[in-house]
């Protein structure tokens, strides 16, 4: 059974690169004690969350449905059959919250709006309650001086609008962009680092392909459609900020994964590429007007169908920062899968993994910075990364060191990557507190910060320490 990994692998190349062995040892050597301010005074350092998986107060002030209310209140699709009815209550607990994360010494913030909380029905009435919330939140962030960094969508899209269609609407283009132009007026005084979509190969793929998240659709037809709309509504998102927002700086993000073959044969390096066109390029390239990557997976020509005149052109749009978000690599095989013709291997005995089964392999972040730096974008800022480990509380405390190991490995990475020139401009964990893990429900705990979901109660991990210390010479 696939899940979320199914987008990550869905999501990701193949060539090889280069590894230099010598290189690599004398960063270990040096690496080991290596803290904060080596990545730069000008590096941002911060923590991500999403509305859905943090705030609760799901059918308070006035908050519409979205598709993840509808979803995970359907019995069978929540693996540990909890729900995101309170979630960890951040509606209610984010100034506290915001506090925390500042002792962390982390002075960026990443939330995202929840539409259904501003527009109820996706379009038309506003519910001002739900303005005032973010409002709330921004000023909270600001007094701190933390910065907040907004995403317009992660996920979850009002019902009201899915009923219309959702994703494979065309009309989904016209609600966003007044979505979009609504949040940037009320908030662009205020909020200067925004990003359009949280992962669309992630929730078109998971959501209207294998139907495994909400809106819990399949089909290729609607599926091509989706990816159409979503790359649409990047281009257009990025200009209603540009717009609306003085001295904005405007990001979109992606699931990213390298891709590498397991053997090195002609049959095994093209599934490689097939997988990466679908996980890691088939977003970014219409962005940059390189139009969609349909040469190596044929049967994406049908996205054609949707492609209307003038589409191509509005496609286009220079981000200032690309967010790059990566867990793990992926090792692919041919395989009989329909359309792909490629899969995801698992990981080998001995390979460690994740609660989430993932394999933690810090040198794929290198590389996958590598690969990306070679589109013309601007500047990457790494927008997620972490682990869900099985943590436990003992005497008020949770020794992660798993999970500071893995922070260490794909840090030391990413400063490599920097260190050869890639322009890796920031670092965002994922995440603060453990929250709502979409269809895994509460279970895997990625946080920096232990929840406990009975009483809400917030106890800083190792990790969390680990952080401060990392972070202390660089605020
Ligand atoms: C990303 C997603 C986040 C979070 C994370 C950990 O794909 O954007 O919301 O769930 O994965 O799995």
């Amino acid at each position: 059974m696939v899940r979320l990994e199914f987008l990550k692998y869905m999501l990701s190349f193949a060539s090889l690169a280069k590894f230099n062995p010598l290189t690599f040892d004398r960063m270990l050597e040096s690496g080991s004690d290596f803290k904060g301010s080596d990545f730069g005074r000008d590096f941002q350092w911060g923590v991500g969350t999403s509305a859905f998986q943090v705030e609760g107060a799901w059918d308070l002030d006035g908050k519409g449905p979205s598709i993840w209310d509808t979803f995970s209140g359907k019995e069978g699709n929540i693996k540990d059959k909890t729900n995101a009815k309170a979630a960890i209550e951040f509606y209610h607990t984010y100034a506290a919250d915001l506090k925390l994360l500042k002792r962390l010494n982390f002075e960026n913030f990443r939330f995202s709006f929840s539409w259904a909380r501003i527009l109820p029905e996706g379009s038309g009435k506003i519910n001002e309650k739900g303005l005032d919330f973010y409002d709330r939140l921004i000023d909270s962030c600001l007094e701190l001086g933390i910065e907040p960094w907004a995403v317009l969508y992660h996920w979850d899209l009002p019902q009201a609008l899915e009923d219309r269609g959702g994703w494979a609407n065309r009309d989904i283009i016209g609600w966003f962009s007044e979505y979009a132009d609504l949040c940037t007026r009320r908030f662009g005084d205020r909020v200067k680092h925004w990003m359009v979509l949280n992962e669309p190969a992630g929730f078109t793929t998971l959501g209207y392909l294998s139907g495994v998240h909400a809106p819990d659709r399949t089909g290729i037809g609607i599926f091509l459609a989706a990816v159409h709309h979503a790359c649409m509504c990047q281009a257009e998102g990025g200009r209603i900020i540009r717009q609306n927002v003085s001295g904005s700086h405007v990001g979109t993000t992606f699931s990213c994964s390298f891709v590498e073959p397991n053997k090195l044969t002609h049959c095994h390096r093209n599934a490689a590429d097939r997988l990466d066109v679908v996980l890691n390029r088939l977003f970014i390239e219409p962005s940059l007007g390189m139009g969609y990557p349909i040469v190596e997976v044929p049967f994406l020509r049908k996205i054609n169908k949707y492609i209307q005149p003038g589409d191509l052109e509005r496609l286009k749009f220079e981000f200032d920062f690309i967010g790059l978000q990566n867990y793990f690599r992926l090792i692919s095989k041919p395989s009989m899968i329909p359309f792909i013709w490629a899969n995801r291997m698992k990981p080998g005995d001995g390979v460690e993994i994740t609660e989430m089964g993932w394999e933690v392999a810090p040198e794929g972040i290198y590389k996958i910075l590598k690969q990306f730096s070679k589109y013309p974008i601007k500047e990457i800022i790494v927008t997620e990364n972490g682990a869900a480990f099985p943590d436990v509380m003992t005497d008020g405390r949770v020794h992660d060191q798993q999970r500071i190991d893995f922070f260490k490995g794909y840090l030391e990475q990413i400063l490599r990557a920097k260190r050869e020139g890639v322009n890796v401009k920031g670092y965002f964990a994922w995440t603060l507190i453990d929250n709502f893990e979409w269809a895994e429900g509460n279970r895997p705990r990625f946080g920096l910060v232990y929840n406990d979901f009975e009483t809400q109660q917030r106890t800083v991990k190792d990790s969390g320490y680990w952080f401060r210390d990392f972070l202390k010479e660089s605020v």
